[in-house]
């Protein structure tokens, strides 16, 4: 069981997969890439997945959306559990799902 204090405005997208592609609007810091990381992470640890995060230029990836995954699951206590490797960049999860990075 994990609870965790969400924005409401984005509460629907976070367990809405019915869409191939999704747009959040807010302004500058209002959570979007926030939510967009904690869908993926939700969903990674219900079913065995991998999930495919692109940037343009990989080591970018380490500042910005890496990061923002590693925040994100300290923030939730699961850093015990969800292991986040930087050398290639990788998240692994207890049931086998993965995040990758590539550039
Ligand atoms: N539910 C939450 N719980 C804890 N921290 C949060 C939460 N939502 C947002 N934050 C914090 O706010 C920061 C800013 O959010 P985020 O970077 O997702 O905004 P953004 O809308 O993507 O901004 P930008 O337009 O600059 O890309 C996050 O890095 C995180 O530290
Ligand atoms: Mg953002």
């Amino acid at each position: 069981m994990i609870e965790k204090e969400v924005n409401p405005h984005f509460e629907n997208f976070l367990f809405d997969w019915k869409h191939k592609f999704q747009v959040l609007v807010g302004g500058y810091g209002s959570s979007k890439s926030y939510h967009v990381a904690l869908k993926i992470i939700l969903k990674l640890l219900q079913e065995k997945r991998t999930a495919l995060v692109v940037r343009e230029v990989y080591d970018t990836h380490r500042d910005s959306t890496f990061s923002l995954f590693e925040e994100i699951i300290e923030d939730m206590g699961l850093a015990d559990k969800i292991r986040c490797v930087s050398s290639p960049m990788q998240i692994r999860f207890p049931n086998g799902s993965k995040i990758i990075f590539k550039g």
